[in-house]
């Protein structure tokens, strides 16, 4: 079942995930769920706060297939990119983020075992950006004051929008 993708400036955007106690039912339903939303949103990443759940899973794939991490957690870092990156809950907004160019990271997977990924390049991209989305963190916090002084009047539509959104009840 694919979910709706909150979006800014909605509040659970801005909220710290919880760690997953316990891999369920449940919990992988929501992996699948947002398996499903990602790839019908064509996202290479989607993280659970996106879909308005406020747990620690994140979701990738780039090409080399589906990646589920539970409580992920990058564990060291090396270098720095900086490339243009979009979220599914900024729409239409391209922003140049500087990034490490490769990372470690930890997390379990549906089976609650430890996982341990060396990734680079997008892959690496991605797993940052969907972690930033676990504190509460989007790409626009990501980028000089100035930078965000000139996406201002995009900011200001998606408020709007999203105020719209709010009155008309959805199917
Ligand atoms: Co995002």
């Amino acid at each position: 079942m694919t979910r709706i993708i909150r979006t800014y400036p909605d509040s659970v955007l801005r909220k710290k995930s919880r760690p997953i106690k316990d891999i369920n039912g449940e919990i992988i339903k929501l992996a699948e769920d947002m398996a499903e939303t990602m790839y019908l949103s064509n996202g290479v990443g989607l993280a659970a706060p996106q879909v308005g759940e406020l747990c620690c899973l994140i979701i990738a794939d780039t090409g080399d297939g589906l990646i589920e991490l539970f409580n992920p957690e990058i564990i060291g870092s090396e270098g720095s990119e900086t490339l243009k990156e979009g979220c599914l809950s900024v729409p239409e907004i391209m922003l140049e983020i500087e990034r490490a160019e490769r990372i470690g990271v930890k997390g379990l997977n549906r089976d609650g075992k430890e996982v341990i990924i060396e990734a680079k390049g997008l892959l690496a991209r991605v797993f940052q950006h969907e972690i930033d989305h676990l504190n509460g963190t989007l790409i626009i916090d990501r980028i000089s004051r100035l930078h965000r002084q000139l996406i201002a009047g995009k900011l200001k539509k998606l408020q709007r929008e999203y105020k719209k959104d709010l009155s008309i009840p959805s199917g």
